[in-house]
């Protein structure tokens, strides 16, 4: 695994993908920064992260997935392998809030931000954006945001936990072209809000609510509505008002 560490950059996900595209790279390429000038996060949203203290990490992969409709692995993979290896440094009630937040009981300590392009040769390249607060205390601003230092009261070494999460996601990677059954179940565990009636939005429309049933195969979120039908919602499709 090669770590190209960077002080400053607009978004190491634009820098990987730049990068990917003069160069050849070799599988699980990470580019770390300490700052981001325009951190991105999903949904065209800005992901701040306090100089220095957080984890603001891109990971490169290629030809890792079959097709199109293999990469809801890349998130639950990801998604995974950082509840898997925060567990590990003690951190409680962890969650997925679909499709990828990471969650510690109702705050949000960890953002993906997957990203694919598809290739002449038919192969898929993604690249892998976690970003993961660590050591940052002040959320000010962001009230529904915390870090692994606000949850434990202590100080972690963020660039121990790289390889840390790329090995776990290669691990989550394999397990699931083995057998997608357990990660898939692994992952429908873990959701956050699962079995809770909670309010929903859909675009341009007005909120409703809904009961968080699981995860399809396919990577749909499955939602019990108010007239007792069961509807299937893609990435992107539908927000949850939290
Ligand atoms: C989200 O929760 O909306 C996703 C946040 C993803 C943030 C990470 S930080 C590293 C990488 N570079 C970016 O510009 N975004 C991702």
């Amino acid at each position: 695994m090669k770590v190209i560490k960077l002080d400053a950059i607009d978004s190491t996900n634009d820098f990987l993908k730049g990068l990917s595209a003069t160069e050849e790279l070799e599988n699980y390429t990470v580019v770390t920064a300490e700052n981001q000038t325009k951190g991105r996060g999903q949904m065209g949203a800005v992901w701040n992260s306090e100089k220095s203290k957080n984890l603001i990490m891109s990971v490169f992969v290629k030809g890792l997935l079959v097709g199109v409709e293999e990469i809801y692995k890349l998130n639950i993979a990801t998604a995974l392998a950082l509840i898997e290896v925060l567990k590990t440094f003690n951190i409680q009630n962890l969650s997925i809030k679909w499709p990828n937040d990471i969650m510690s009981a109702n705050y949000k300590i960890a953002g993906i931000l997957i990203e694919n392009s598809f290739k002449s040769d038919g192969s898929i390249s993604s690249v892998i954006g976690i970003g993961l607060n660590v050591n940052q205390t002040n959320f000010e601003n962001l009230p529904k945001a915390s870090s692994m230092a606000v949850i434990t009261n202590s100080s972690f070494d963020k660039d121990e936990l790289v390889p840390l999460i790329v090995e776990q996601f290669e691990v989550n990677l394999e397990l699931i072209n083995l057998n997608p059954q357990y990660l898939w179940e692994k992952y429908t565990e873990v959701l956050f809000k699962k079995g809770v009636p909670m309010p929903f939005k859909l675009e341009n429309q007005k909120a409703f609510m809904g009961i968080i049933q699981g995860v399809s195969a396919t990577g749909k979120l499955i939602v019990l509505l108010e007239n007792d039908s069961i509807v299937e919602y893609g990435l992107k499709e539908i927000q949850m008002l939290y």
